[in-house]
């Protein structure tokens, strides 16, 4: 029976729909959930053998499970990785990455435009265990090069970041960090794995928040941590055997779902905020609009560089500030008010009065968030619409 593809050699969509597939003995055209805790063995002597890794098999499914297996394989085949591990949340998948390559005594550099979950692993967490951190401005090689210290065992960054879509020069900054004999962790949701190759630009260690994109229509929370096989075996894989942060099968199933229409999905949202960009940048309520495919992005040629595309994400600036930007999208009827990103449906959010509201109001201007600032996730409606959309609420300002 020709069970599977080998998808060693094809593209980034093929890859997205047959990569990873393992078809049990019914042959099921979907992939298999198998919503199991635990597996059933032929005998002791198997049980035995299983748990001291001397046969192949599932053993529980807080450390392996088929399904979350085959969405991990799929995740690494398409990034190009050797292996991959999912997680519960995005957020457990750059916690494992940080807390299982660090110990006491380590130092890490950081940007410090970070999702603010991340920044307060950083800054707050990763400090009570003895781990110090220096936050850097992103976009500044030299401040990069300046925080290294002899302890620095791993930088780390997001790029584009959230909310403001900075662009930073990962292959300038892996240089930076193997240099210092340190590794470089990429946060990479904003780029998804089809517009950014973190590993093609020197990252040792790539981690998606695949309650984003992967799954894209807003149902599920995921992550995952994609490494070579060293990298997982040494840092990560006994971390999340012992602590325990897996995905459950159900939203690995979901997660598959989900990569089979990523590329067209992520292509079509690509191509509505283009034109929405272009839109929002002549209203003359908006003071600016960043969108790393304009040729008027601060980093433009960073983006050529390391980029295919410029994004579904957009952040535009309302001159009037926050009652404006409250005024605008409270006003709009297609265009939802989340936190969320990357899903089929268009979301708007106020980053410094959610996502970014534990930070002091100083922090956030030196990151570039503004009151008058809205990040915008832009959906698979039809572009026509949500231009119809935002005109109406611009014409009530
Ligand atoms: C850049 C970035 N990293 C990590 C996360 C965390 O992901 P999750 O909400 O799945 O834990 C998010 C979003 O919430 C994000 O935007």
């Amino acid at each position: 029976m020709k069970n599977t593809v080998d998808v060693k050699n094809l593209r980034p969509a093929t890859r997205l729909i047959h990569g990873g597939t393992m078809r049990s003995q019914f042959g099921e055209t979907s992939e298999a959930l198998f919503l199991t805790q635990g597996f059933v063995y032929d005998s002791m002597e198997a049980a035995e053998r299983r748990f001291k890794n001397e046969e192949p098999g599932f053993v529980y499914s807080r450390f392996a499970n088929p399904t979350v297996a085959m969405f991990e394989q799929r995740m690494a085949l398409l990034e190009g990785a050797e292996s991959a591990r999912a997680t519960a949340t995005g957020m457990a998948a750059v916690a494992a990455a940080l807390m299982g390559q660090l110990k006491a005594g380590d130092h890490v550099v950081s940007s410090r435009a970070l999702f603010g979950s991340c920044l307060y692993i950083v800054q707050e967490l990763l400090p009570r265990f003895g781990v110090q951190s220096t936050l850097v401005d992103g976009s500044d090689l030299a401040a990069w090069a300046a925080a290294m210290r002899p302890n620095t065992k791993t930088v780390f960054l997001e790029s584009p970041t959230n909310p403001t879509l900075e662009v930073y020069d990962i292959a300038e900054i892996a240089k930076i960090a193997h240099a210092g004999g340190a590794t470089l962790l990429v946060d990479n949701v904003f780029a998804t794995p089809l517009l950014q190759s973190p590993f093609e630009l020197g990252a040792d260690c790539v981690v998606y928040s695949t309650t984003k994109h992967i799954d894209g229509q807003g149902r599920c929370l995921g992550g995952v941590i994609l490494a070579s096989e060293e990298f997982i075996q040494t840092h990560i894989a006994n971390y999340l055997r012992q602590t325990g942060p897996a995905m459950s099968p159900f939203n690995a199933w979901v997660m598959l779902k989900g990569m089979e229409t990523l590329s067209l999905r992520v292509m079509q949202q690509q191509a509505n905020a283009e034109k929405i960009a272009d839109v929002l940048a002549q209203s003359p309520h908006i003071a600016r609009v960043i969108y790393p495919g304009r040729t008027d992005h601060p980093q433009r040629a960073i983006v050529q560089k390391q980029m295919s595309g410029g994004g579904q994400m957009i952040a535009f600036e309302m001159k009037a500030g926050k009652a404006a930007a409250f005024k605008l999208a409270n006003a709009l009827e297609v265009i939802l008010i989340s936190n969320n990103l990357g899903d089929s449906k268009s979301l708007i959010t106020h980053p410094s009065t959610t996502t970014h509201q534990r930070l002091t109001e100083e922090q956030r201007l030196e990151l570039g968030i503004t009151q008058g600032m809205l990040r915008f996730s832009v959906g698979l409606e039809d572009v026509q619409d949500l231009i119809a959309d935002l005109q109406a609420g611009l014409a009530r300002l």
